[in-house]
């Protein structure tokens, strides 16, 4: 059996990466673009300075800074328009998550007409889109290396994930620095989402050779670094290790796959907008517990590579710790239950379990999970996390 393995051919890494952006475009020939990015990365002057430094090397700047948490099909069909105003000859994309993701899809539009739902699944991106410039500011998602992009449809309440080579950026330029501003809450919930990543990129059916080392050295990374970065928001080797595992798990996990635990977090986000990694780290536990006896070996190497057993145990054991320091990691990051989660909804959480469990079997992940639920199984698991 083949495998495909798909990542932007140029990634800068390191402190000061960003700042490559002016001369990466120039060597293109790349004089237009849109930045596409969100009003905190307006109001902090990290997009105002990016601005500057493009205008400085005689390159023209439009900036769509409207792109949402989540981004929607309007949203993304918002800063489409900008595009076809402007004229622009590339796309720039600042920020979490949100904003890269929300620039890949502005990126493929004018070669590759909506409906946006077509995308959805994975290799249904017909044609190549403008070049994508990423400069990731969480660590984080992943997103400045994946050909994936989620977008909301809002008319469904559905988190559409698409994967495709189109959705590629051409450039990832990651600098840690850029994520010292992150807060506590901030840091927890991407950090999970990376941990998230690299775990289910390595339990996966779809596991590669070519995956598995990126998924162990970022599973590694964040027993090594997450909670320091957490604890201590200026460690610049913590942020750096995290913001290394976050594009190593991208590159992982996007060419192997997600799994159970993404495939079951989306309908949560699209239904009661919980951000996505919190969603995440609230499955996880749960989830793990549920898929273990797919991979003992696999989960049992997850928990040695955390650092999270002494050795010398069995692998149902080793499986067993990993399960709960997943718990009790949580507990630490001071990320909250379904039930306890701010204006979470019981009756309207339980009247939407089916919808869920649909929506998340109808997405692709679960079927690449160590044990592939039933629509009742999925249930029951939103039931115990809850
Ligand atoms: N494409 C992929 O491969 C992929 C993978 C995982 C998740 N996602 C998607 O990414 C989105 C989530 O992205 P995210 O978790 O990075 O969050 P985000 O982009 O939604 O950002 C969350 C908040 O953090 C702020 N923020 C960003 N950087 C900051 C910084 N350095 N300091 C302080 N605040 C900062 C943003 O302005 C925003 O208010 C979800 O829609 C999720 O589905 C995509
Ligand atoms: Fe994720």
């Amino acid at each position: 059996m083949t495998s495909q393995f798909n990542i932007p051919s140029t990634i800068i890494a390191g402190a000061g990466a960003s700042r490559e952006l002016a001369p990466q475009l120039q060597r293109r020939g790349l004089t237009r673009v849109l930045l596409v990015t969100d009003a905190f990365m307006v109001s902090s002057g990290l997009a105002p300075k990016v601005v500057s430094d493009l205008t400085a090397s005689g390159i023209t700047v439009e900036v769509f800074a409207d792109v949402q948490p989540d981004p929607s099909e309007d949203n993304v069909l918002a800063g489409f328009a900008r595009l076809q105003d402007c004229g622009a000859q590339a796309v720039v994309a600042l920020g979490g998550g949100s904003p890269i993701d929300c620039a890949k899809v502005i990126a493929i539009l004018p070669h590759n007409p909506p409906p946006m739902a077509a995308f959805m699944g994975r290799h249904k991106v017909p044609n190549a889109g403008l070049p994508l410039f990423a400069i990731p500011t969480t660590a984080g998602t992943g997103s400045e290396v994946t050909k994936v992009a989620v977008i909301t449809d809002t008319k469904r309440d559905v988190k559409m994930m698409m994967l495709d080579q189109h959705l590629l950026p051409a450039v990832a330029l990651v600098d840690y620095e850029l994520t010292l501003s992150m807060p506590q809450a901030l840091t927890a919930a991407v950090g999970v989402d990376t941990l998230t990543h690299g775990i289910e990129a390595y339990v996966s059916r779809l596991a590669t050779p070519l995956t598995d080392p990126l998924a162990l050295s970022c599973i590694g990374l964040c027993g090594e670094h997450l909670e320091t970065a957490w604890r201590e928001p200026g460690n610049h080797t913590a942020r750096e290790g995290m913001m290394l595992a976050a594009t190593q798990g991208g590159m992982a996990f996007a060419n192997s796959s997600v799994a159970l635990v993404h495939g079951m977090s989306r309908p949560i986000g699209a239904l009661f907008h919980v951000p996505h990694g919190i969603s995440n780290a609230m499955l996880l536990p749960t989830v793990t517990r549920f898929s273990v006896a797919g991979a003992v070996a696999r989960y049992a190497t997850v928990a040695r590579t955390l650092g999270w057993t002494r050795g010398g145990e069995s692998d149902e054991s080793a499986a067993n710790v990993l399960v709960a320091g997943l718990e009790a990691l949580n507990r630490r990051l001071k990320i909250p239950s379904l039930r306890s989660y701010p204006k979470m909804d019981d009756v309207r959480f339980r009247a939407s379990l089916e919808k869920m469990a649909d929506d998340a079997l109808a997405s692709g992940s679960p079927a690449n999970n160590p044990i592939v639920p039933t629509v009742p199984e999925i249930v029951r698991l939103y039931q115990e996390a809850w």
